[in-house]
């Protein structure tokens, strides 16, 4: 991992004392809900990047095989006591999103939420999903993205350095350009709210460039 990688890992760890206070709001106007209808549509042997303190853990559907990463050791560790909590069996590992450990073509079902906002290399990471998911399996994001409205997208411009420094996320990343860049050719995008909160699906991995 470089040292680039490693700040924005080492921002996570710091985060992870305050990330559930921090992000109660957002979660109970929305997000929870969100999370909840993408937990419903997995399906089989499913991997989730970028578990983080494992807020979507509490809805992973009983019986399947799931396996979840995180490279923040700290956020990793929040997550098992939610695991637990929850009585939930699941897979935790420390591993980079970027160079996975796991065989190709391994996963049903690969999914993220709020992740590519901080991926510090977003088309290398958008490739592992790839490598490791079947290629008739299906990709699932539900991703914050920079707005396309003018002054909106301006002030996230402007506001970006500032929320990286502070949390490890970008605000003003455009991932549904990293996501064809990184080859994808079925792509399904719905807005969630306004243009910045998107769920996007990826189906056909094999007919991906
Ligand atoms: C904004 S948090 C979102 C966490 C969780 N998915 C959620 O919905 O609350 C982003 C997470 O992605 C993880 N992450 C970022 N880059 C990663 C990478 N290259 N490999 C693994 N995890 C990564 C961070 O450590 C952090 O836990």
């Amino acid at each position: 991992m470089d040292k680039h990688d490693d700040a924005i890992r080492k921002r996570y760890d710091r985060a992870s004392l305050f990330y559930d206070i921090m992000e109660a709001p957002m979660e109970m106007m929305a997000f929870e809900e969100w999370r909840i209808q993408l937990m419903s549509e997995l399906k089989g042997k499913v991997l989730e990047v970028g578990v983080g303190t494992g807020k979507n853990i509490a809805f992973y559907p009983d019986g399947l095989d799931i396996t979840a990463i995180d490279f923040s050791e700290k956020m990793l560790a929040k997550a098992k006591i939610k695991a637990m909590q929850n009585n939930k069996k699941v897979n935790l590992l420390q591993m980079d999103a970027q160079k996975m450990d796991f065989p190709g073509n391994c996963f049903d079902m690969v999914f993220t939420t709020c992740v590519f906002c901080s991926v510090p290399d977003p088309i290398k990471g958008l490739g592992e999903i790839r490598r490791v998911c079947k290629p008739d399996g299906k990709i699932i994001m539900i991703e914050h993205v920079r707005s396309e409205k003018a002054v909106l997208g301006l002030i996230m411009d402007v506001l970006n350095p500032l929320v990286v420094n502070m949390h490890g996320a970008n605000i003003n990343r455009r991932t549904v350009e990293s996501i064809r860049m990184a080859g994808f050719a079925e792509i399904k995008v719905t807005n969630l709210w306004s243009d910045i909160v998107k769920k996007i699906e990826i189906v056909n991995i094999k007919d991906s460039i």
